[in-house]
């Protein structure tokens, strides 16, 4: 993934399939060299850092690439809201041109993606998108990873059904699972449909490698033919005032052990993480069919290789 060194890392559709494939493989190598610590592990980024600037709360994002930094030998600095003068003192303009002089990737956890573009045109440096109101690139890396480690590296052929809101994690799920030669399932709430150009890139980029993207507004629909059921809050961080009128219109969205058993057999089941009961319930989450917790794990192997092709090391 030599191609991706000193560039940004905004959205999953940026990546041509060999680059996603090649960025997937690092990790699952990764995960391999770092997980045994009686060794010396390799620093291929001593003398590195990243400042994560994060205008959201986060657990999986933050640690794992506060930890994934620190293994790989470099240093990771974390920037909450009230930790810079970001937002109340301060422009994303200015604020790209400092940290690009001190740190050699900037990480940006924002609400609009303009700011993670506007943070882009300005940062000297790589730039990572560890989530705004679109995309959230780095997840998908984690959730491909966890179906390689179930279902083998060649995912070409297999059915994933996304239950749910139409949200930043779906955008960037749709895109990569199309460029891995998988089929995609949606079913939305009226009103909670993904993004209709990202949805209309999809589309493109699955007649390109030969599957399919099916929408609709029936659960059992998407689940129908399925290998990997999706889902994600109905909440997303930022919209918590909706919180009442979301759970009345996400009826019939919750993967519960009915709607999983309406997939095919041996499906699986995947969430990003955080979760609420209304989404999924506790007996599937905490099924033989749930990889969530791998796939929380992956957070960590999968920004590792991310960070480390953007400093060409891989
Ligand atoms: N999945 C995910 O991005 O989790 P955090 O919000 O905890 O980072
Ligand atoms: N869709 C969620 C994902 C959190 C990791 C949000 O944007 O809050």
């Amino acid at each position: 993934v030599s191609t991706l060194k000193g560039k940004h890392f905004i959205s999953i559709d940026q990546l041509s399939n060999d680059e996603l494939k090649g960025l997937l493989a690092a990790s699952h190598q990764y995960k391999e060299i770092y997980s045994d610590k009686s060794k010396p592990l390799p620093r291929p980024l001593n003398g590195h850092s990243v400042s994560m600037i994060f205008q959201k709360r986060s657990t999986r994002t933050r640690v794992s690439t506060e930890t994934g930094m620190s293994l790989l030998g470099g240093h990771a600095l974390f920037l909450g809201p009230s930790d810079i003068q970001l937002g109340v003192n301060e422009t994303m303009r200015d604020t790209a041109s400092v940290l690009s002089r001190f740190n050699d990737i900037v990480l940006a956890r924002v609400y609009a993606h303009a700011d993670i573009i506007e943070l882009a045109k300005y940062s000297s440096v790589p730039v990572i998108n560890a989530l705004s109101d679109l995309h959230h690139p780095l997840q998908t890396l984690a959730d491909l990873m966890a179906l390689q480690q179930h279902f083998g590296t060649d995912l070409t052929g297999k059915t994933v059904a996304w239950v749910g809101d139409g949200n930043n994690v779906l955008h960037d799920l749709m895109l990569g699972s199309v460029k891995m030669g998988m089929n995609v399932h949606i079913a939305t709430p009226k009103g909670y449909e993904a993004n209709a150009d990202i949805l209309a890139k999809t589309i493109e980029l699955a007649k390109e490698n030969n599957c399919q993207v099916v929408t609709s507004n029936v659960a059992e629909e998407a689940v129908k033919g399925a290998d990997v059921v999706v889902t994600d809050t109905w909440v997303s961080m930022g919209q918590e005032e909706e919180y009442a009128k979301r759970v009345k219109e996400f009826e019939g969205y919750q993967v519960n052990t009915e709607l999983m058993g309406k997939a095919n057999p041996g499906a699986v089941f995947l969430h990003c993480l955080p979760r609420h009961p209304e989404e999924v319930t506790d007996e599937v989450i905490y099924s033989d069919a749930s990889l969530v917790f791998p796939e929380a794990e992956n957070r960590m192997w999968t920004v590792m290789a991310v960070m480390a092709a953007q400093m060409g090391k891989v």
